[in-house]
């Protein structure tokens, strides 16, 4: 394990055994064969390629995953692209793509995906811990009636919703929501245009997000159902009664990406409304990366 000089030589135990916490400046990679980075742009830009010269990099930050020579994988959904590694640094892509991706995956295969238009409901985990932290204060300062200034959001989180993740561009998008747009084409299909809205909630853990779809070619329901029930990693709970639904309460800590609310959107042609939701921590972010790390052993690509 390795963090920061702050954390150097605190003890984190991971399945039963204590483990000492390195610090990064000093670390060997030449003593590893596979380097998960998650410590965000700035780090990976900083160390990703001198580790990539001594072990094979997986980077949970965005700051490779639109970079050509660097793979961005989903392994459900494109596990062929490990076969370009070139600077022998794979991308995981932004927790709320992974989600979004493997439930298009079997419909485009089927249907072909001409249009997406989504609105995500973000947990605040998504931000990394001090958010989580400021959330649970933020909830008690409001309920106590005292004041509340925000450290890690633009506006009070607690008791609202913020219309703003990452930073803004020129064209008044925010960079999440471009993520969304350019890391759902190079995963899936260059051809596939896509609109995003990322909302900040006061949820500690999960993402949520309802997708409008305008697909090529005719579907049914059932076809949808059945595509969605059979692919990994994809679990459909739609009852259509109270409470027949997926939130982000019931997915977190669970592996499964959730699709619910699964109906035709009757103003367009072959258009389809879902409602997605998923542990962002697990399939958003650490074990995408644990399951690329698995498809190359699997595949014996790693060591090559
Ligand atoms: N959370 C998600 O849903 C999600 C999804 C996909 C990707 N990601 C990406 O994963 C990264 C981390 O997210 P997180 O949620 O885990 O954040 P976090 O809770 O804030 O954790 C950040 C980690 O980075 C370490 N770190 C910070 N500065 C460092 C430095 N100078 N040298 C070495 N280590 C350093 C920290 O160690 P110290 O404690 O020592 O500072 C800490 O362990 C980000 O790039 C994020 O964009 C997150």
């Amino acid at each position: 394990m390795v963090a920061s000089s702050r954390s150097t030589g605190k003890k984190i135990n991971f399945k039963g055994k204590e483990h000492e916490v390195l610090d990064l400046e000093n670390f060997d990679f030449s003593k590893v064969k596979i380097a998960f980075f998650a410590a965000g742009g700035e780090i990976s830009k900083k160390f990703a390629q001198k580790a990539a010269k001594n072990c094979l990099v997986i980077d949970n930050s965005s700051y490779y995953r639109m970079d050509p020579e660097v793979p961005l994988i989903v392994p459900q959904v494109n596990s062929d692209d490990l076969k370009n590694i070139n600077k022998n640094i794979i991308a995981n892509p932004n927790c709320s793509t992974i989600q979004l991706v493997i439930a298009l995956k079997p419909l485009h295969d089927l249907f072909a995906i001409k249009r997406i238009v989504v609105s995500t409901y973000q947990s605040v985990s998504g931000g990394g811990k001090a958010p989580m932290d400021e959330l649970i204060e933020q909830t008690k300062l409001v309920l106590d009636n005292k004041k509340v200034k925000s450290k890690n959001f633009t506006k009070q989180i607690a008791f609202n919703v913020i219309p703003h993740i990452d930073v803004f561009s020129d064209d008044g998008y925010t960079k999440e929501e471009l993520k969304m747009t350019n890391e759902t084409k190079k995963i899936l299909d260059d051809k596939i245009n896509l609109t995003a809205t990322c909302v900040r909630l006061p949820v500690l853990v999960s993402h949520s997000e309802s997708v409008n779809i305008e697909f090529e070619k005719p579907y049914s329901l059932a076809k949808v159902r059945e595509a969605l029930d059979n692919f990994e990693g994809c679990k459909v709970i739609d009852d259509r009664t109270d409470g027949g639904y997926s939130t982000p309460l019931e997915a977190e800590g669970k592996v499964e990406t959730f699709i619910s609310r699964i109906r035709e959107d009757k103003t367009i042609k072959n258009g389809l409304n879902l409602w997605i939701v998923s542990d962002n921590l697990l399939r958003g972010a650490a074990l995408n990366a644990v399951e690329i790390a698995e498809a190359l052993i699997k595949n014996n690509f790693y060591g090559k």
